[in-house]
């Protein structure tokens, strides 16, 4: 084994290390998008560790994302909700991008919930509605995967077609129709950002099969999906994607739209983890 594969499994380990002598063991883990970090309040007996706090964790550099690991109940379920992600365009490199997920993995964590703010690219959408995904197209420039493999991450090639699990996304549908809330289904695709994009690209974007547009999710998902970790990924459509609206784009139209469907969402994810 190279020194550089051997100190990347050593990360992994120091930080689920760190995790598993401060926090109870979660059975299942969610990843909070831009302006959706209020679930964090919705668990019962919650107990957190700052990032800072947890090894090779670098601290956030985006309002509205406050880097701390939170674990909790929902109805009995144990929890881990990751409150910040680190997106590819702060400057990190993939392997800190998918970092929480190997370390998932390490701890036994076999379902994750994976959410985002995303610009809605189907005509059909407007903002405030959520979408679940159905499929991603990778267009990060980068696949996260690249680079030496240990068997503990899972196969060299992993196969994609069940990304994301029907069964999760059946419950999910099931979840939304007991709530009465709309929930659109679609793919998404993941760009590097921080650019939101321009209108050109997002009529080729529509032209390929997008829905919806984001600048993360797609390397988490690959790296869980490689891990055989059950993935269920939610869109929030904060906004009309570049062209499609009228407005200039803006981060904190993101964020007032994350605040404004908040509310919603959270209901929609209680009562997933209810069902799962
Ligand atoms: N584009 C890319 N990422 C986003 C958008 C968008 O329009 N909205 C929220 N995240």
């Amino acid at each position: 084994m190279s020194e550089k594969l051997e100190r990347e499994i050593r990360v992994i380990d120091e930080a689920a290390e760190a995790i598993s002598s401060t926090l109870p063991r979660a059975e299942m883990a969610i990843v909070l998008g831009s302006g959706l970090g209020a679930f964090g309040e919705r668990l019962e007996n919650a107990q957190s560790l700052a990032y800072a706090d947890i090894p090779y964790f670098p601290p956030p550099t985006i309002p509205g994302h406050s880097g701390r690991l939170i674990y909790g109940r929902i109805n009995g379920r144990r929890i881990y909700a990751f409150s910040g992600r680190f997106h590819y365009y702060e400057g990190h490199d993939p392997r800190t991008v998918i970092l929480p997920v190997r370390v998932l993995h390490k701890l036994g964590c076999d379902k994750l919930i994976l959410t985002n703010a995303a610009g809605g690219v189907n005509p059909a959408f407007i903002p405030g509605d959520l979408m679940l995904i159905r499929d991603h197209i990778n267009f990060t420039g980068y696949n996260p995967l690249r680079g030496e493999n240990s068997a503990e991450w899972g196969p060299r090639f992993p196969d994609m077609t069940r990304i994301y699990t029907p069964e999760l996304r059946q419950l999910a549908k099931e979840a939304a129709a007991e709530l009465a809330i709309t929930l659109q289904e679609g793919v998404y695709c993941g760009l590097s950002g921080p650019t939101f994009e321009t209108p050109a690209e997002i009529r080729m974007l529509g032209l390929l099969g997008a829905d919806a547009v984001g600048m993360s999710t797609v390397p988490e998902a690959i790296a869980a999906a490689q891990a055989g970790i059950n993935i269920l990924a939610l869109s929030c459509i904060t906004n009309l994607a570049a062209g499609i609206s009228k407005q200039p784009l803006s981060h904190e139209e993101v964020m007032e739209t994350g605040r404004l469907v908040e509310e919603r969402f959270t209901n929609l994810i209680e009562t997933i983890i209810q069902r799962i």
